[in-house]
């Protein structure tokens, strides 16, 4: 890591979902998907994110929001279920795309979920299936279509000398 980059880390910290960032982390959520997929009115999905959310979490899922504590803002989030090792949702600011925040999330969710994490993914969404790969995860097989209809992969992250799943 450079010093910059330590430096900059050393400002951000990650913090629960507490619900008073609920505007704040929908306003990034449908920013970081606009930007992915321009053509969808992810504006519409915020109830149903913040019920898939609360559903999550009441199963044991964490959201985990990093924030930059100079600046008051939401960098991103990453919503993770220790038990089963499913990721769920991860999310990072546009403005932010390609400064270092999805893998400090992801690094805060494999410490939360050390020995499996699992998620499914957009097979056309070519950013984040390259994210992934980098980040060590390998895909298993074919997920259920998105909500959007879209083909989806199935990846899989467990530590280096681990056995990797049968594809489902
Ligand atoms: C996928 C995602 C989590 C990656 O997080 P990140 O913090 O940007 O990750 P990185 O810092 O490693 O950068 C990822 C890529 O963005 C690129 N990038 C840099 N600046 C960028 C910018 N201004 N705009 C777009 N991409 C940019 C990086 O170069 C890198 O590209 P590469 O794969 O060709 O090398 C993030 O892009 C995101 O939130 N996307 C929208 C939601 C999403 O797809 N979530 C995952 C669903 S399962």
């Amino acid at each position: 890591m450079s010093r910059s980059s330590v430096e900059r880390a050393r400002r951000w910290s990650i913090a629960l979902r507490s619900g008073t960032e609920t505007t704040e982390l929908l306003a990034l959520w449908v920013a970081s998907w606009r930007a992915t997929y321009a053509e969808i009115a992810f504006e519409t999905r915020c109830a149903w994110l913040l019920d898939r959310l609360a559903a999550l979490e009441a199963q044991g899922a964490q959201t985990l929001c990093l924030w930059d504590e100079a600046q008051n803002s939401l960098l991103g989030f990453v919503t993770i279920d220790p038990e089963t090792g499913w990721l769920d949702q991860l999310c990072v600011h546009p403005e932010q795309f390609g400064a270092g925040v999805g893998p400090v999330l992801l690094a805060a969710a494999r410490e939360r979920s050390p020995r499996l994490v699992r998620l499914d993914v957009n097979a056309d969404n070519d950013r984040a299936v390259r994210f992934y790969l980098r980040e060590g995860f390998k895909s298993i097989g074919a997920g259920m279509p998105s909500k959007s209809g879209r083909a989806t992969l199935i990846l899989e992250w467990r530590p280096s000398g681990a056995e990797p799943s049968k594809a489902p």
